[in-house]
């Protein structure tokens, strides 16, 4: 009898919180993800504001005792009321097996817990699977802001989530 296969398991995808010694690993992704930069100052300054729940870090769960690389990251903030997601990027090579979905699903839980009424964002234009990303869960573009982004020069879409 033919052996059956077994269907390839999901990776198990394990977010935690950011701390400063990941943030050499952060800024490569950032530098190989083409973001507007950050850098590692204004990505301290970020954890030393208290803002650590909604600044997360994913791995891809091994079964080696070395530990995981770094897979992506989702920075946020709480402002006024509202959340505003900063920046998201997932390393090249981990892309497309939902690792950004949940990172942007866990921001968006976190945001439900403190009663946020609606979350916000800005994207260049071009980025398609940025924007397929935010769509899939649920974003809608609201507006357009004129050259917004330098190096290049582009438009960036204003998307939002109501979460109230
Ligand atoms: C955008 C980004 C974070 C997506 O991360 P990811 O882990 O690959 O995304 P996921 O695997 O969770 O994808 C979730 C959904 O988003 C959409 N999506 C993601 N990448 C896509 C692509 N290249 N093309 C089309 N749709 C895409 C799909 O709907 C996908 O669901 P599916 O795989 O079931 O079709 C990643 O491409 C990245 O780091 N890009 C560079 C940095 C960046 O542009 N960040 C956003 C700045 S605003």
């Amino acid at each position: 009898m033919a052996e059956q296969r077994k269907a390839p398991s999901r990776d198990e995808i394990i977010i935690t919180r950011m701390s400063e010694h990941d943030l050499l690993e952060i800024v490569e992704i950032e530098e190989q993800s083409g973001l507007s930069k950050w850098g590692w100052a204004a990505y301290y300054a970020e954890l030393q504001s208290g803002n650590r729940d909604l600044m997360l870090i994913a791995r891809v769960a091994r079964s080696s005792i070395i530990e995981s690389p770094i897979a992506g990251y989702i920075v946020a903030r709480e402002t006024a009321g509202e959340l505003h997601i900063n920046n998201v990027a997932v390393r090249s090579e981990y892309r497309r097996r939902g690792i950004g979905a949940a990172l942007l699903d866990r921001v968006i839980a976190e945001a439900r817990r403190r009663k946020v009424n609606a979350a916000f964002l800005e994207v260049r234009s071009a980025n398609q699977p940025a924007q397929a990303l935010y769509e899939k869960s649920g974003f809608k573009a609201i507006a357009r802001r004129a050259n917004y982004y330098s190096e290049p020069q582009e438009d960036a879409v204003v998307m939002s989530l109501v979460l109230g």
